[in-house]
């Protein structure tokens, strides 16, 4: 419960008393065990590399098996969801806020936020940038540098400013997905 009060002071805790350990599994899952202290949910085996910043830890859910990689930044004002084996590569960007204006300034101006997923199995690539309000399907891939704005469907492969379907993947044996049908038809 402190931890969660103190999420923002606990995150950075965490991070400038553990960045000196190297980037193997066991010092990121200890990282990770420190850090789910403060989360809202956190499964098994959470990863967290080196020099990975969050800002209001207790929005985050965490399922099992995920990893996130170096210098990545999440800005968490509204609830961000990642669902198990997820895997968030170096330098990416997940934010939940967009700023209005106030008298034609945005300094001032409120921030408008929205919840982000990331569902099963999905890997999100090098330095992409995640916005508010976005899913990110099961499965499917954003490829690096890429911008996504939009809602993403499972089982595809997704790249570009802004992240497109490029093509789809196999589904797995026993699955189903709609999701594809479902954005394109939007
Ligand atoms: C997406 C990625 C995995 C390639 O997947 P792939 O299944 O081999 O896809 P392809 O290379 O066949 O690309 C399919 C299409 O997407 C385009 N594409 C792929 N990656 C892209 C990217 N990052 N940005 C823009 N377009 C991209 C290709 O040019 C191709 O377009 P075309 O059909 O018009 O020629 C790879 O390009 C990528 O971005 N990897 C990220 C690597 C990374 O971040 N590693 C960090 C370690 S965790």
């Amino acid at each position: 419960m402190l931890f969660k009060k103190f999420d923002v002071l606990w995150a950075w805790f965490v991070r400038i008393t553990t960045n000196w350990l190297p980037d193997a599994p066991c010092f990121q899952r200890f990282r990770g065990r420190l850090y789910s202290l403060a989360m809202r949910r956190c499964g098994k085996r959470f990863q967290v590399a080196s020099d990975v910043r969050f800002t209001r830890m207790r929005n985050l859910s965490v399922g099992n098996d995920v990893y996130i990689g170096p210098n990545t930044v999440f800005l968490l004002s509204d609830p961000v969801v990642i669902e198990d084996e997820v895997l968030v590569a170096h330098k990416i960007m997940i934010t939940t806020t967009n700023h209005t204006p106030i008298d034609g300034s945005f300094r001032r101006g409120a921030g408008k936020s929205a919840p982000i997923t990331l569902k099963r199995g999905c890997w999100i690539g090098a330095h992409a940038v995640i916005l508010p309000g976005v899913t990110v399907g099961r499965g499917s891939v954003v490829g690096a540098n890429s911008v996504v704005n939009r809602s993403l469907p499972d089982y595809c492969v997704c790249a570009g400013l802004p992240a497109v379907v490029k093509k789809r993947l196999e589904v797995p044996e026993g699955e189903t997905s709609n999701a594809y049908e479902t954005i394109q038809s939007k």
